[in-house]
C-alpha cells in the first residue's frame, strides 16, 4: 500500500466504476457504522459488491459495514452511496481513506452527505438524536495525520486550501428547515474525529468538552477534508449512538452503537430522501408546497435578510413621505400670515 494517493489510482479505480454503469451520480452519501441499510431503498440499483473489484479501494473490515458501493437513484436523485466506511484504524493510511472522495469528484459529483456514528458529549444529548455537523475539530490533522500531506494533487485544488466553512451553510439549514418540517428535532455542534479503535477514556471526555467537542467519533473529517479540498459542498451528520460523560460511568461498545444505528436508521432515511431532494440547490421543482420565501431562505439567507430590511426600510420611508406631503399640503393650505414661529424680540422677520 503506497503512502499517498496519485492520479493512476484514482483513475483507475474510477474506470471500473464506469465499466460497470453509465449513470452519472450528482450526489454522494457516505453511511455510517449501523446505517448501511439506508442504501437498500435505491432503486435499479448497481451493485459493487465487495469494494474489493475496484483497484486501490481501501476495503472495511468493520462488522456493520459492508463495504459496498451502490449507485442508483432516490428521490429522484442519481446517487452514490457508500454502504460502509474505511477507517484510519483499520491499519489504512490516512491519505488512502480519501479515495473514494477523489473517485466521486473524478466521476463530477459535487455535492456529499456525510454520516458517522458518534458519542454524544452535550448533556443535553439523548441517545438517537440526530446532529448536524457545523464545524469539526481537526484532532488527527493537528497531529499531522492529515490526508492531504504529501504531493498536492493541482488538478483537485490547492495546495493550502480554505477550510474556513468545511460544512455548507445552506445546507445546514436546509437540514434546520426538513427536521422542523418533519418534526425531528435537529441538534447542531461540533465533531471530533479521533483515531480509534479505542473509546475515550473520562480524561479523553473532560479534555474534549472543554475545547468544545459535541460528539466524538472515528471518521468523517479526513473525508470532509478530501472532499472540500476538491470543492466539494458537504452536509455532515452525527447520530449519536451513546453518551459518554467525565465520569466513566457510560461505557461504550460497538454492540450499543449499532443498536442504536438500527433506531436511527428510519429517521436519518426520512430525513435523508428529503435532503438528497433538495440538496441540488436552487430547488424549485414544481413543489407548490415550497414558498418561494422558504426557498429564498434556504438559497440565500442573507439575501432575504437584505430584500426585508430593504423593503421596510422603503415601506417606511413611502409612509414618512406621505405623511410630509400631507403635512406640507396642509401648510399651503393655510393662510400666510398664521406663521407664528416666535422670534427674539430684538429681531423681526425682515432682518432676513
Ligand atoms: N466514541 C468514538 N466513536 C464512536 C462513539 C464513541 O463514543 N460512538 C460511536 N462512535
Amino acid at each position: 500500500m503506497s503512502k499517498f494517493i496519485t492520479i493512476e489510482q484514482i483513475d483507475a479505480a474510477t474506470d471500473a466504476i464506469r465499466a460497470r454503469t453509465d449513470i452519472k451520480p450528482e450526489i454522494a452519501m457516505i453511511l455510517g457504522s449501523g446505517l448501511g441499510e439506508l442504501a437498500d431503498s435505491i432503486e435499479n440499483p448497481t451493485i459493487i459488491p465487495p469494494t474489493r473489484e475496484i483497484p486501490h479501494w481501501p476495503v472495511s473490515t468493520v462488522p456493520g459495514h459492508k463495504g459496498r458501493l451502490v449507485i442508483g437513484t432516490l428521490e429522484g436523485k442519481k446517487v452514490l452511496v457508500l454502504q460502509g466506511r474505511t477507517h484510519y484504524y483499520e491499519g489504512h493510511e490516512v491519505s488512502q481513506i480519501g479515495l473514494p472522495i477523489r473517485v466521486m469528484q473524478r466521476l463530477g459529483i459535487e455535492k456529499l452527505i456525510i454520516t458517522n456514528a458518534a458519542g454524544g458529549l452535550r448533556e443535553s444529548f439523548i441517545t438517537t438524536d440526530l446532529m448536524i455537523i457545523i464545524d469539526h475539530l481537526a484532532l488527527l490533522p493537528m497531529c499531522g495525520v492529515n490526508p492531504l500531506r504529501g504531493p498536492n494533487l493541482d488538478e483537485f485544488g490547492t495546495r493550502f486550501p480554505d477550510m474556513s466553512a468545511v460544512y455548507d451553510p445552506e445546507y445546514i439549514q436546509l437540514a434546520r428547515e426538513v427536521g422542523q418540517e418533519q418534526g425531528i428535532p435537529m441538534q447542531e455542534g461540533v465533531y471530533a474525529c479521533l483515531s480509534g479503535p479505542t473509546f475515550e477514556t473520562p480524561a479523553d471526555c473532560r479534555f474534549l468538552k472543554l475545547v468544545g467537542v459535541d460528539a466524538v467519533g472515528m471518521s468523517t473529517v479526513p473525508e470532509a477534508i478530501v472532499a472540500k479540498h476538491g470543492g466539494m459542498r458537504i452536509l455532515g451528520i452525527s447520530t449519536i449512538t451513546n453518551k459518554i460523560d467525565p465520569d466513566g460511568t457510560n461505557k461504550a461498545t460497538h454492540e450499543e452503537v449499532l443498536e442504536a444505528g438500527d433506531i436511527i436508521a428510519p429517521k436519518l432515511m426520512k430525513s435523508s430522501g428529503r435532503w438528497l431532494g433538495e440538496c441540488n440547490l436552487p430547488f424549485v421543482q414544481g413543489k407548490w408546497t415550497q414558498s418561494f420565501v422558504f426557498w429564498l431562505n434556504l438559497k440565500y439567507p442573507s439575501t432575504l435578510f437584505w430584500v426585508l430590511s430593504r423593503s421596510c426600510f422603503c415601506a417606511g420611508l413611502f409612509w414618512l413621505l406621505k405623511k410630509r406631503r400631507k403635512l406640507f399640503l396642509d401648510w399651503n393650505a393655510k393662510p400666510r400670515n398664521v406663521i407664528s414661529f416666535r422670534l427674539p424680540r430684538c429681531l423681526s422677520w425682515s432682518d432676513f
